[in-house]
């Protein structure tokens, strides 16, 4: 009996090992299956191998920063293998929603988006962290207090941007007490970067009670709102001194409208801007903007490390903050044949 015994408990573990030695696969070729691919290696080949998909929600298409930043994107994506989902918002926060919301559903392995406005991204951000796809921010940030809701935001400072362009203002006017009428063009109303540059801007110039903010209105970014709001500041206002635009474009636009009134920009209305994109530098070349600070759109590169990173499972910083300058018209004259966007 206690012989039986034995010999059931011997023969099970033989064939246990038998068993355990097939199902490991661990490297012994048999003749039968000497030309045929090892089936466990190819499996983990196409997981190592699988293109990353990335879900990326852009604002739009409103202005020259936001195209030479989708390229960047877009180039950037091809040249590091991931397979990009890409989405224009057409500067609505409900297309965005509706992107990031079809991102979770196909099981994207990363999204990114660079919000078109701060606020009411909670519900959708934390279905996102429900369904475990982590969330890069790029460009503009959200107003959440919940920072788990996303792993890493790239981007520029917009508050210090608003504030480069006061110190240059407070600068240029330090040797007079007369009061400077400015007139603002704020960017997209409840984005990010209008609401920090003007918050940034009017920090620099609170000390010096004769610079004056007379009136401020969006322009929405775009070159066509500019010229449109200007026209009316130029109508509502005979003593405009200065111009304070939240981007290149919308100075663009108004400095149409200042022309068309008769008036020369960066002589009658100083001007300054926010970007730095290859038009903007050409009529800082000419004269007609003052002092563009700059706001670099060409962070494709990074963000696609950030991509990797993240699926690597590395620790990414929370915030990483683009590296920009400030152009007078000299400076701009000098680097424009060299400028990339
Ligand atoms: O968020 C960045 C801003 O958005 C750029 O300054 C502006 O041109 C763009 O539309």
């Amino acid at each position: 009996m206690r012989k039986a015994k034995k010999v059931g408990v011997l023969t099970l573990l033989m064939s246990l090992m038998l068993v355990t030695a097939c199902g490991s696969n661990n490297g012994a070729t048999t003749k039968e299956n000497a030309n045929q691919p090892d089936k466990t290696t190819t499996e983990a080949t196409v997981a190592t191998d699988k293109k990353i998909v990335f879900g990326f929600s852009q604002v739009g298409a409103e202005s020259g920063w936001r195209t030479a930043n989708t390229t960047s994107i877009q180039d950037s994506a091809k040249e590091a293998g991931i397979d990009l989902k890409f989405s224009d918002a057409q500067q609505k926060q409900e297309n965005q929603i509706k992107a990031l919301r079809s991102f979770i559903q196909q099981k994207v392995d990363v999204i990114g988006f660079s919000p078109v406005v701060e606020s009411g991204w909670d519900t959708v951000l934390k279905e996102a962290k429900d369904a475990g796809i982590p969330v890069i921010l790029t460009d503009r940030s959200v107003d959440s207090t919940d920072t788990s809701l996303y792993v890493t935001f790239l981007g520029s400072d917009f508050v210090l941007e608003g504030q480069k362009a006061g110190e240059w203002l407070v600068e240029e006017y330090k040797d007079t007490t007369d009061q400077v009428n400015i007139v603002e063009l704020q960017g997209t109303t409840g984005s990010a970067p209008a609401i920090d540059r003007k918050e940034g801007f009017e920090a620099a110039i609170k000390d010096h009670s004769n610079l004056k903010i007379i009136t401020s209105q969006t322009g929405d970014f775009t070159r066509a709102k500019g010229k449109e709001v200007m026209q009316a500041f130029l109508k509502a206002n005979k003593d405009i001194d200065v111009l304070y635009a939240h981007n290149d474009d919308m100075a663009l636009g108004a400095i149409q409208a200042i022309e068309a009134a008769g008036l020369k920009p960066g002589v009658d209305i100083k001007i300054i801007t926010v970007d730095g994109i290859k038009d903007g530098f050409q009529a800082a070349s000419e004269g007609k903007i003052n002092f563009i600070v700059e706001c670099n759109p060409l962070f494709g590169g990074q963000l696609m490390e950030a991509v990797k990173g993240v699926v690597e499972g590395k620790e990414l910083p929370k915030r990483t903050v683009t590296e920009e300058g400030t152009f007078t018209i000299e400076q701009a004259k000098e680097a424009l044949p060299n400028r990339k966007y």
